[in-house]
């Protein structure tokens, strides 16, 4: 496995590898990697020759008072994990690398980043676009792959992708999560052992809601009061939002189908969790 920090370098590599017509599947991460991670690395090896693991905690997708300081950071065990995951590159630039003195571009999506996750974090969705579209440019990968706990940030891509005719392929893969149901995430390990266990009651009520589905609840609203209601039963949480909408442009459902997407957003203690399911009626 080879690391490199500099754009320049990486481009070099990935022209070289094109030129080779070999394929590229970029994973483009934020480090402290976990199984979820590791199960990314071990799609993208399925699907192209060459995978490429970006490793960069992105300093303008987070807010003025949101945790890019505490963001926890591991670089030594992530490049192990990584090598051991038989990836090509690591990329792991600084920030000074990705944003250079004077750098004052910004990717905007509009609309599908006014709702859920963006009212709570403004300008959120600009930083994760903007770095995601530098890393494509500089990668130049045939596909990429994320995750789909982030299903708001999948759909953005997905969408800058196609409005600015990108020729990457956008690959979701499904939330892994630990035993018990929490969501995997580098988020976790900022929770208490007390915070661990209330936790659990993102993807409880989520199965709580697909139970109701199953057992014939159509109504949007009164499944939203539901789960909110299981929620707040469940400790001391605070609900971030809680909402149903169409999984591929994130418009609000009043009736449930096969293409509803349950999402949740809750703060544990200090940690802000995110979660979400599809609520097929079969
Ligand atoms: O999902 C993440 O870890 C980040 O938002 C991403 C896509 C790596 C951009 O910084």
């Amino acid at each position: 496995m080879e690391i490199i920090d500099s754009p320049a370098l990486m481009t070099a590599w990935a022209d070289k590898t094109r030129i080779a017509g070999k394929t590229i599947c970029l994973v483009p991460t934020m480090g402290f990697f976990h199984d979820g991670h590791l199960s990314l690395m071990r799609k993208a090896s399925d699907i192209a020759d060459e995978v490429v693991v970006s490793l960069f905690v992105n300093p303008i997708q987070f807010g003025p008072n949101e945790d890019l300081a505490r963001y926890p950071r591991a670089f030594e065990r992530d490049s192990g994990l990584a090598e051991k995951a038989g990836i090509s590159v690591l990329f792991a630039p600084k920030a000074e690398q990705i944003y250079p003195t004077g750098f004052c571009t910004k990717v905007c999506v509009s609309r599908l980043t006014e709702t859920l996750c963006g009212l709570s974090r403004p300008g959120h969705f600009d930083g994760v676009t903007t770095v995601v579209a530098k890393l494509f440019h500089i990668i130049k990968p045939h596909y990429a792959i994320f995750g789909a706990k982030d299903f708001q940030q999948l759909a953005i891509i997905r969408k800058m992708v196609t409005d600015l005719n990108w020729d990457v392929r956008i690959v979701a893969h499904p939330i892994v999560r630990e035993k018990d149901g929490l969501a995997m995430s580098s988020r976790n390990s900022y929770l208490s052992l007390d915070e661990r266990s209330q936790a659990l009651c993102l993807s409880r009520a989520l199965q709580m809601a697909r139970e109701e589905v199953a057992n014939g609840e159509t109504d949007a609203a009164k499944l939203i009061r539901k789960v909110r209601d299981y929620i707040t039963a469940s400790g001391d949480v605070v609900i971030d939002y809680v909402a149903i909408v169409t999984a591929g442009d994130l418009t609000p459902c009043t009736r449930i189908s096969n293409d509803s997407l349950l999402a949740l957003a809750v703060k544990i203690g200090r940690t802000r969790l995110i979660d979400n399911t599809l609520l097929a009626r079969e």
